[in-house]
C-alpha cells in the first residue's frame, strides 16, 4: 500500500461528507486530528481544509499490515484512506458537519510522520503567541485562521471583479521606488550597482497611481503591499495590503460610489449583511463635535454634548476656565450609569488621564436631582443643559471632562465614549457600522516642531473655495479629503488630487518643502502635472483591517498569511537577521564598530 498515493487520487475534502454520500467509495488524504483506540477499532478524526470526518479503522475491514499502519498513526500524521461512507454507529455528533457519517476504512497508507506537537491545533489555544508564530505554519493549520485566510481570498476576487466589471484595469507599480510621503518612515534598500543610493520601499502606491491618470488610464486599481516602519499596533503591520484605486475625471461622490459598491458586494456574498448605500457620510468637524474622533464608531449613540456656553459663569472653575479661555467642556451621559460605583467612576478618572485629560466630573440624576461631588455647583444653565442639550434621565450619570485645550477634552471625551461603550456591552460585535468622514484638514500642527504636515498626503486637493488661504490660514483649509470608517477603525482614506502644478507648489510651500526639495522628491510628478494631468483621485482600504473585521478577528495578524510582531520581526524566519561582510562590502556598506 506504499504507492497508495500513486494509485489513486483524493476523491472528497474530508468535511464535505454527508449522509447523502452513504455507500459511496471515497479516498481521503489528510492529517491526523484525534486517535482513539477502543479495544482493536481505532476512531481517528481525520482533518483536511474542508473540515474533519470520522474514519473507523477495524479488523473486520483491515489485514494485519493494515492494521499495523493504523495503530502506528500519531496526531498530526499524515494519512490517505480509502472506504465506504456509512451512517454513524452511534448518536451523531452535532458538533461536526460530518456528523451524521463516518468512513469506515477498507486501506490506509502512512504519507508522512509527525513529531510531537509543540502546542495543540484547536480552535482555541492557550499557547502564547510567540510559540505560534515561531510555528505559524502549524498554526495556520488552525480552523479560525483557515477561515480567515479563505475569507481573504474570496474578498480579493469580490474585488477584483467588481473593479473589473466597473471598467478599472489592474496595473502594478514598483516595489523598489522613491520615497513616497505617506508620513512615516522608509524601509531603504541599498543599491549594489549605485553605490551609496537606496531605493525605498513604497509606503503606497499614490505617485505612481497619479501617473498613470496622467497617462490616461482613466481607472487603475490594484491589490498590493505596502511597507511603513512604523510603530506597531493591533492594527498595523510593517508590510499591508492595501486595495487601491484612482479615477479620472470623478468627484468624491463617484470614488465613494464604487467603494460602497465594493463593500456592498463583499459583505452580501461572504458574510450575507445587507449594507444599505450610499454609505451614510459627515464631515470632519461634525463628527469631531459629535465623537470626539475622526474614526467613530457610529454602532451606538452616546454622542457627545457641549456644555461650554452653558458653563461660562459656573461657579466651578474646573469649567467656567476653560469655558470663558477657549477650552471646551464636553461629554457623555451613560443611561443607567448612576449605578456606576465610587471605583467605576475612578478607573473611569484613571482611563481619560491617559489622554491627557486633567480629570472626570460626574453627576449622577436620581428621584429628579443631582448627586456626587460636583452637584453643589450645579445652577439652572447646568441643570438645563444637561437635561435637556444631553438628554439626561433619572438613571443616569453624566461624565463630563473640561480642559483650556479643546482638541484634549474632545478627544478624551470620545475615547471614553467608546470605552464605556465596550465595558457595558453597548456593542454587538455581529454588528457593522460604516461611515464616511470628509472634509479633513489639510494641515495639522506637530506639536514638536510647530512646522504643518499634511493630515492626508501632500497630493491631496484642497476644496477649491480654501484655496486661498493656503498662504493666509492653512490651518482652516479643508480638503476633498474622505475616509471610510468601519466600527471606530479607519478602514481606508483617499481624496481628490491637485492636478495643478501652481496649487501643488503652494503646499508643498505651506508644508516648508522648498523648490529644491520639491524638484528633487517629486520632480517626476510635478513635471507630470505639467503635461496635461486629468482631474482624478483615488482612495486605497487597508484590506487587512478590513478583513479582519469582517472575520471578527481582532488583530490584523489573524488575517496575514505570515506577519510580523510587534518588535517588526518574523519570528519564524527569523528576519531581519544579520548579513555577512562579503555582502555588506559589495553594498558599499561598512560596519560601525
Ligand atoms: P492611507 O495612508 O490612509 O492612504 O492608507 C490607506 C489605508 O491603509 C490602512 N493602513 C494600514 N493597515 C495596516 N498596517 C498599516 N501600517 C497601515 N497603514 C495604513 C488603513 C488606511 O486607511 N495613498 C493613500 C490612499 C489614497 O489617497 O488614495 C494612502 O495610502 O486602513
Ligand atoms: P478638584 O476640585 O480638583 O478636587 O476636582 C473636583 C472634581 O472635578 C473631581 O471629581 C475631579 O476629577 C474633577 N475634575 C478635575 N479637573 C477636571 C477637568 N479638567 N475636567 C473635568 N473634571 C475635572
Amino acid at each position: 500500500m506504499a504507492q497508495f498515493i500513486e494509485e489513486l487520487k483524493k476523491s472528497h475534502g474530508a468535511g464535505e461528507l454527508r449522509l447523502s454520500h452513504k455507500g459511496e467509495q471515497v479516498v481521503l488524504m489528510g492529517w491526523v486530528d484525534t486517535v482513539r483506540d477502543l479495544g482493536g477499532t481505532l476512531f481517528i478524526d481525520l482533518r483536511d481544509r474542508s473540515g474533519i470526518c470520522q474514519v473507523v479503522l477495524g479488523s473486520e475491514q483491515l489485514n494485519d499490515l493494515q492494521l499495523e499502519v493504523a495503530r502506528s498513526l500519531r496526531q498530526e500524521y499524515v494519512v490517505a484512506i480509502m472506504g465506504d461512507v456509512i451512517a454513524r454507529g452511534g448518536k451523531p455528533n452535532t458538533n461536526l458537519k460530518t456528523g451524521e457519517i463516518e468512513v469506515l476504512a477498507k486501506d490506509v497508507a502512512l504519507l508522512n510522520r509527525s513529531q510531537p506537537m509543540p502546542f495543540q491545533i484547536a480552535d482555541n489555544v492557550d499557547t502564547g503567541e510567540e510559540v505560534r508564530l515561531k510555528y505559524r505554519f502549524l498554526d495556520l493549520r488552525r480552523a479560525p485562521l483557515q477561515k480567515a485566510l479563505l475569507m481573504r481570498s474570496k474578498a480579493a476576487l469580490i474585488a477584483r471583479e467588481h473593479f473589473a466589471s466597473e471598467n478599472f484595469i489592474e496595473v502594478e507599480t514598483p516595489i523598489l521606488t522613491k520615497s513616497t510621503p505617506e508620513g512615516a518612515r522608509d524601509y531603504l534598500v541599498p543599491s549594489r550597482i549605485n553605490k551609496g543610493k537606496f531605493f525605498a520601499l513604497p509606503q503606497s502606491p499614490q505617485l505612481f497611481k497619479q501617473l498613470l491618470q496622467v497617462a490616461g488610464f482613466e481607472r487603475y486599481f490594484q491589490i498590493c503591499k505596502c511597507f511603513r516602519d512604523e510603530d506597531l499596533r493591533a492594527d498595523r503591520q510593517p508590510e499591508f495590503t492595501q486595495i487601491d484605486l484612482e479615477m479620472s475625471f470623478v468627484t468624491p461622490d463617484d470614488i465613494m460610489a464604487v467603494c460602497d459598491g465594493m463593500l456592498q458586494k463583499m459583505f452580501k456574498h461572504i458574510l450575507n449583511v445587507d449594507i444599505e448605500t450610499p454609505i451614510p457620510r459627515i464631515t470632519y468637524d461634525e463628527a469631531m463635535a459629535r465623537y470626539g474622533v475622526d474614526n467613530p464608531d457610529v454602532r451606538f449613540g452616546m454622542e457627545l454634548f457641549d456644555i461650554t456656553e452653558d458653563t461660562r459663569d459656573s461657579a466651578f472653575k474646573v469649567f467656567s476656565g476653560p469655558a470663558t479661555g477657549g477650552g471646551l467642556v464636553t461629554g457623555i451621559v451613560v443611561a443607567g450609569g448612576a449605578s456606576f460605583s465610587r471605583k467605576d467612576v475612578d478607573a473611569l478618572t484613571e482611563f481619560v488621564k491617559t489622554y491627557g485629560a486633567k480629570g472626570l466630573a460626574w453627576l449622577k440624576r436620581n428621584d429628579g436631582a443631582f448627586s456626587g461631588p460636583v452637584s453643589k455647583f450645579v445652577d439652572v444653565a447646568l441643570e438645563k443643559a444637561l437635561l435637556e442639550k444631553a438628554a439626561m434621565k433619572d438613571g443616569d450619570i453624566a461624565l463630563i471632562v473640561a480642559d483650556m485645550d479643546a482638541s484634549v477634552a474632545r478627544t478624551a471625551a470620545g475615547r471614553l465614549r467608546t470605552h464605556v461603550a465596550k465595558s457595558q456591552g453597548m456593542v454587538n460585535p455581529g454588528q457593522f457600522g460604516f461611515t464616511w468622514v470628509t472634509d479633513f484638514p489639510m494641515f495639522e500642527k506637530d506639536e514638536e516642531t510647530g512646522k504643518l504636515a499634511a493630515m492626508h498626503h501632500p497630493f491631496t486637493s484642497p476644496r477649491p473655495e480654501d484655496v486661498s488661504m493656503l498662504s493666509t490660514d492653512p490651518l482652516k483649509v479643508k480638503t476633498r479629503a474622505y475616509d471610510i470608517v468601519l466600527n471606530g477603525q479607519e478602514i481606508g482614506g483617499g481624496s481628490i488630487r491637485i492636478h495643478n502644478q501652481d496649487v501643488q507648489a503652494e503646499v508643498f510651500k505651506a508644508l516648508g518643502i522648498g523648490d529644491e526639495e520639491a524638484r528633487n522628491k517629486f520632480g517626476f510628478l510635478l513635471d507630470a502635472l505639467s503635461f496635461g494631468a486629468p482631474p482624478h483621485g483615488g482612495l486605497a482600504f487597508g484590506f487587512d483591517r478590513l478583513v479582519s473585521i469582517m472575520s471578527g478577528l481582532d488583530s490584523i495578524r489573524d488575517v496575514i498569511a505570515f506577519p510580523k510582531t510587534t518588535r517588526a520581526g518574523c519570528l519564524m524566519t527569523d528576519a531581519p537577521s544579520e548579513v555577512d561582510d562579503k555582502q555588506l562590502t559589495e553594498l558599499g556598506i561598512k560596519r560601525l564598530d
